[in-house]
């Protein structure tokens, strides 16, 4: 509804100033003045190029600003754009006790302006700003600091505000790209449609950190630059005075995703003409083309295209995306062929590379392997993915870019060169996979699917990969005994050395469930974490090099990296990569300032693709047992990382199907562990869903320092969520930052699915990831129902 008019003058006073002296003419408007859409009143600046008013929107009316001199008139603010039109029956008044309020024909009221004080004047600016003032002249709300999708000259972009593009020229709904100004410093572009984070990142000025409260700045000889907290300009965009005549500049980010400086010469009756365009690039927003479809500039604007085995979604709709023609679901027994598409780039999130020397090559690992469903071929590199593909686009970039499609013969004939598969036993398969065993394989068929025919055809295929994949292993085996450890990097450390690294096992840095950690340093310098290992089982040496060497082969930018260890007698120690940020739990439960709303967004991203490479990417699926706070650590680019994972597989005494052998942490075990049932990838997602609802809630699951309805996190935020009062899980200041209760409830809804009481009502990590993105509806959680267990 009429939201966000709750402006009062919060900001810095170098904006007033500026503001205040850009306009020395004000056109006043004095209590009881009002304006109706019908005939056509609107209150002008002193020289009337801008003016504040109704105009025709749709089926009704919008309020706004808008630049009167063009000969169409251009809208550079809109009031409550996400709201319907207003019908021909409103009036807008400022009323004679110094409110600005909308009033219905029938007498309903609602304040347009939220101020904490009655104004005793409005003025609509020469610069393009509607201000309140009080009874001291000071502004106490301005339209200035609520833009929508413009900043004009003397109006700054401040740290946390944004700009948001509209739909199009003519509907000034929020629209899909938007420009930040982040209080780190950065000034980024990214598609609405995702959160703002690395990945749907397009464009940005890479100026961070500066130290918080950088602004961005249009100067009126159409300057354009970056200041920092202390006043510095730390970058110029655009140097001014590009422009004859007398010209008035806007910016605006555009509705295609790219921002533009606009100036308009007053001397002449003329148009909008682009002064400055930092990016040309028509395909440069992300998000432009729907999953699965990429980006083609054209003259004027762009089209999305399907790769070839595709159709759009809805082929009235192409910016909606695209899908396979007929689905890839049984990947052992079909027969399929690559289809190539050249020079068109994609997000490679795939941490599935493999070297190949040409693109045939590429084609046939991807068809050797269930789990690719695309790859991308570059430079020797061969990246294997899974559907969908996002951000596809024709770029200067992707000269050498060949995506190779996977797409079972017969849905697409002719044209395109037809592959077999090659045979198993081809001596070209070398990657070495793991003995899988009984317990992994009832595991991987619980929790991939739920229908019994699913489950059936599943299993036979996991039985066939299972069983060639023990053949390959045997041969290589025997050939190359311990020199895999090479080939992965894995060291093998005798105890004497880690002791000597570790100073005697001097510095602990924690204790888990699984062993104490303590810090050491290699020869070299490097600095590692060493993890010696409580509970030993007795596993034969071949077992445990095995179980190394599969933690070894499993790498991620979201896993914490295994580099040796030690077997010697009882002792087993495990080798890591030191994260010099701590842990989760320190960051988020111990350090001084908590993080941003969208820094916990991020570090819930890193950790659910790090969760979801173990699930479904790496080559034995693993499952970890033990998510919680304290086994994620945070590396020098506070960026999280899972440690831990393969432990309990490490140390499961015997292969029971039931894991009684190992306990998760008490607060994040599912209540499967409980009731004896089968532990699956799901189990791993309700551990992460506590985790992330203390995430966003930055607080701890169980706490006791709280009042008794409050103590169970989970059960507090459901609580809240059922009576719609999110916004009591954050502390004030937090609610004043940048908490968006639009965003809030579509996290909390997301933990809510992840701690569902039945597992297979549990998201897979996959989906969670989208629903983290936005790509994917979130519907409303049921009751996640046994409170009592997770505790
Ligand atoms: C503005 O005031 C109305 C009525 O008092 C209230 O419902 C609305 O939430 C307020 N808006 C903001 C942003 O505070
Ligand atoms: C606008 O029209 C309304 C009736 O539709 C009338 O009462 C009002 O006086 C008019 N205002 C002006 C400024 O003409
Ligand atoms: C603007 O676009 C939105 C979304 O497509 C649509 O719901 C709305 O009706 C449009 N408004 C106008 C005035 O055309
Ligand atoms: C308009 O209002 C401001 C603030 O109340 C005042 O300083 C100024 O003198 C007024 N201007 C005119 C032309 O009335
Ligand atoms: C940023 O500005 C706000 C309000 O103007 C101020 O409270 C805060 O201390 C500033 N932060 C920095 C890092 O300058
Ligand atoms: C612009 O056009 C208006 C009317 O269309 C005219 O009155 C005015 O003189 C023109 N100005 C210039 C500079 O051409
Ligand atoms: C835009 O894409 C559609 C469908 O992919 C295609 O039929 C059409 O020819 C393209 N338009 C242009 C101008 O390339
Ligand atoms: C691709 O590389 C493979 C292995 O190196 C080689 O056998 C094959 O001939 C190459 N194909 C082409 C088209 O270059
Ligand atoms: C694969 O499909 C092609 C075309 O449908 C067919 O000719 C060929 O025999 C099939 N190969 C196998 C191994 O099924
Ligand atoms: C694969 O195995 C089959 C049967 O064991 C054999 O006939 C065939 O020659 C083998 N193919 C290759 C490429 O080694």
């Amino acid at each position: 509804m009429f939201l966000f008019l709750l402006l009062l003058l919060s900001s810095p006073s170098s904006i007033f100033s500026r503001t205040a002296t850009a306009q020395q003419i004000n056109s006043n408007v004095s209590l009881g003045s009002f304006l109706t859409p019908t005939n056509n009143s609107y209150w002008p600046s002193h020289s009337g190029h801008f003016a504040f008013g109704f105009y025709p929107n749709g089926e009704g009316f919008a309020i706004g600003i808008w630049f009167a001199k063009s000969q169409q008139k251009t809208i550079t603010w809109t009031a409550n754009r996400d709201d319907p039109p207003l019908p021909r029956d409103v009036t807008l008044i400022l009323s004679s006790d110094g409110r600005l309020i909308l009033q219905w024909e029938y007498g309903q009221q609602i304040p347009f302006a939220n101020t904490s004080q009655p104004a005793s004047s409005a003025s609509m600016l020469d610069s393009g700003n509607f201000v309140l003032y009080d009874s001291d002249s000071r502004i106490i709300w301005q339209t200035f600091r609520a833009p929508t999708d413009t900043i004009l000259p003397g109006q700054s972009l401040l740290a946390g505000e944004e700009l948001v593009s509209s739909i199009s020229n003519t509907n000034h709904t929020t629209g899909r790209f938007r420009l930040k100004m982040h209080r780190d410093g950065d000034l980024a572009m990214y598609p609405t449609q995702y959160a703002a984070g690395d990945d749907s990142l397009y464009w940005n000025t890479a100026t961070h950190p500066a130290g918080g409260n950088v602004s961005l700045n249009l100067d009126t000889d159409g300057k354009l630059y970056l200041l920092n907290a202390r006043g510095f300009n730390i970058r110029t965009l655009n140097d001014g005075q590009t422009v004859f005549g007398n010209p008035i500049y806007r910016l605006t980010i555009d509705p295609d995703g790219l921002f533009r400086l606009y100036s308009y010469n007053l001397d002449q009756n003329g148009t909008w003409l682009v002064a400055y365009q930092d990016n040309e690039n028509k395909c440069l927003p992300k998000g432009l083309c729907g999953l699965n479809s990429y980006c083609i500039p054209l003259d004027q604007d762009t089209n999305c295209t399907c790769p070839p085995g595709f159709d759009f979604i809805n082929p009235s709709q192409e910016n909606l995306g695209c899908k396979r023609k007929s689905s890839v679901d049984d990947c052992v027994s079909t027969n399929y062929t690559i289809l190539e598409l050249e020079r068109i780039t994609w997000e490679s999130d795939s941490d599935s590379v493999v070297r190949s020397s040409n693109k045939t090559e590429c084609g046939d690992e991807c068809l050797r392997d269930c789990n690719c469903e695309a790859a991308l071929f570059d430079n020797q590199e061969c990246k294997k993915q899974k559907l969908p593909l996002r951000f596809g686009g024709k770029n200067n970039d992707g000269e050498t870019m060949v995506t190779l499609i996977k797409i079972s013969n017969g849905e697409m004939g002719g044209k395109e060169r037809p592959r077999e598969m090659p045979t198993r036993n081809d001596s070209s398969i070398m990657i070495p996979k793991n003995n899988k065993s009984g317990l992994q394989i009832g595991i991987l068929v619980a929790g991939a699917t739920s229908s019994t025919f699913g489950l059936i055809i599943l299993a036979i295929s996991v039985a066939l990969i299972f069983k060639h994949r023990v053949s390959i292993f045997k041969v290589l085996s025997d050939k190359a005994n311990g020199e895999f450890v090479e080939d992965f990097n894995l060291r093998s450390f005798t105890y004497e050395e880690l002791e000597k690294a570790t100073n005697g096992f001097n510095e602990r840095l924690g204790k888990g469930a699984f062993g104490t950690v303590f810090k050491g340093a290699l020869m070299n310098g490097k600095v590692i974490a060493v993890k010696r290992l409580d509970k030993v089982a007795s596993e034969g040496e071949l077992e445990f090099q095995n179980e190394m060497r599969s933690i070894g082969r499993t790498q991620h930018r979201n896993l914490v990296r295994l580099l040796g260890y030690c077997h010697e007698k009882s002792n087993i120690l495990l080798v890591y990569e030191h994260m010099s940020n701590g842990s989760l739990a320190n960051f988020l439960f111990k350090s001084e300032t908590k993080p941003s709303w969208k820094e916990r967004v991020q570090i819930a991203l890193d950790i659910a693709r790090g969760i979801h490479y173990l699930h479904e990417e790496c080559e034995t699926q693993i499952i970890h047992c033990d998510i919680n706070p304290n086994n994620i650590l945070m590396d020098e680019h506070q960026r999280a990382r899972i440690s831990d994972f393969g432990l309990a597989k490490l140390l499961m005494p015997n292969q029971s199907r039931t894991l009684t052998g190992v306990r998760g942490t008490r607060g994040y075990v599912a209540p499967e562990w409980y009731k004896n049932q089968l532990i699956t990838v799901k189990t791993d997602v309700y551990s992460f869903g506590i985790m992330f609802l203390e995430i966003i809630c930055c607080r701890r699951s169980v706490s006791m320092d709280v009042p008794d309805d409050e103590a169970i996190l989970a059960e507090w935020v459901y609580s809240c969520f059922k009576a719609n009062e999110l916004l009591k899980l954050f502390s004030a200041e937090e609610v004043a930052e940048e908490v968006d209760e639009q965003a809030l409830q579509r996290m909390v809804c997301i933990g809510l699915w992840c701690i569902q009481e039945e597992p297979s009502l549990r998201p897979s990590m996959r989906k969670v990831i989208l629903m983290l993105e936005g790509t994917i509806e979130i519907p409303f959680p049921p009751s996640p129902a046994s409170f009592s267990s997770v505790v």
